[in-house]
């Protein structure tokens, strides 16, 4: 596999110590007269790219690479529109050899894979409920490094779809595809971009589960969940995300590691792997864990299980909590 990187910013750095320690062949970066992607795409012909670009700088260089015949990595959200990604979905659907993979690294987390195989086995009874929190920081530098994180027509939004779209995606993983939403949204920093939001989310009854590392397909043992959501960029700190399941024989609560309380007084930790050089710790350690996993798949001729559709539920949760807020 010949791999790009397009997008040389913040997040390329675990994308570029990944392919190194997985020991694939990078051959080109968007830098020099590459950084024009299509310069890059028609001279260096690459395999594979991975995306690494604004959010509204995502679905223009997949179109192009889709056209090529250039396998895609893209990092989340998938578009900073659905009407964006869909434009994508159609075109990966007119290209089904090229494959589509987005950048949910948190799935591949040892908490949330684990998690989900309890769940997912029945053997802690049915879900109550849940409820997940993200409060973070980012203050006006980190607006300012970036102008495009604070402008709604490139980014889309600001802590929904930027920071909390990864725990939004872990909620309807672990619980089951949302069936409805209420939520508001605010603007407490004074941004044009969001910095709260909270949403309650109903998950489905029954229904099939998305993709992942886990155990592929398969009933919900726990119909008809209720989850809460909180976050915000407004807090002074990076608190450790927390993802809180209740079910009827315990509580699991994922906050870096996993947490199990049974009812009958047991308790079990399942330790989290620490982050990646050149990573942020609030990143997760699992950007290598899916990389390796998208190109292992690539090999073998599998379907990557966070393709363009997969990818696309939390992007249609967050346009939906945006739509309510308008
Ligand atoms: N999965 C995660 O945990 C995670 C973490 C951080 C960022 N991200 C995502 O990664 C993406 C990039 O975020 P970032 O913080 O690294 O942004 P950034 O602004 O630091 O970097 C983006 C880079 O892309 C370049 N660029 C812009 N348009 C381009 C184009 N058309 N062709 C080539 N290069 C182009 C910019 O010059 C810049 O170097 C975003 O989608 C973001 O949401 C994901």
């Amino acid at each position: 596999m010949r791999v790009a990187v397009i997008g040389l910013g913040t997040v390329s750095v675990v994308h570029l110590a990944a392919l190194s320690s997985l020991g694939l062949d990078l051959v080109a970066t968007s830098e020099g007269r590459y950084r024009d992607h299509r310069v890059l795409l028609d001279e260096v012909r690459p395999d594979a790219v991975h995306i690494c670009t604004p959010h509204d700088q995502h679905v223009p260089v997949a179109l192009d690479a889709l056209a090529r015949g250039v396998h895609v990595l893209l990092e989340k959200p998938v578009a900073h529109t659905v009407a964006a990604a869909d434009e994508l979905l159609a075109a990966a659907k007119d290209n089904p050899s090229v494959a589509v993979g987005v950048c949910l690294q948190n799935r591949y987390n040892l908490a949330s894979v684990a998690a989900r195989e309890l769940l997912l086995s029945g053997s802690l009874g049915p879900v109550i409920g849940a409820s997940a929190t993200v409060m973070w920081h980012r203050d006006d530098a980190y607006y300012q490094a970036r102008p495009w994180r604070g402008q709604m027509g490139r980014s889309g939004g600001g802590v929904l779809i930027n920071q909390a779209i990864h725990t939004l995606d872990l909620l309807q993983w672990l619980l089951g595809d949302v069936t409805d939403i209420s939520s508001q949204i605010g603007h407490f920093a004074g941004r044009e971009v969001e910095d709260t939001v909270t949403a309650v989310l109903d998950h489905a009854r029954v229904g099939p589960l998305g993709g992942g590392p886990a155990a592929a397909g398969g009933k919900l043992p726990a119909p008809g969940a209720r989850s809460v959501f909180f976050s915000t960029v407004a807090n002074a700190v990076d608190s450790p995300v927390t993802i809180e399941i209740t079910t009827a024989a315990a509580t699991l609560v994922i906050r870096g590691d996993l947490t199990i309380r049974h009812a009958d007084g047991r308790v079990e930790v399942i330790a989290e792997r620490r982050a990646e050089s050149g990573g942020r710790d609030y990143w997760g350690a699992s950007h290598e864990l899916l990389i390796a996993d998208f190109y292992r798949r690539l090999r073998t001729g599998e379907a990557f299980a966070i393709d363009l559709e997969e990818g696309m539920k939390s992007l249609r949760l967050v346009d939906e909590i945006y739509r309510q807020n308008i």
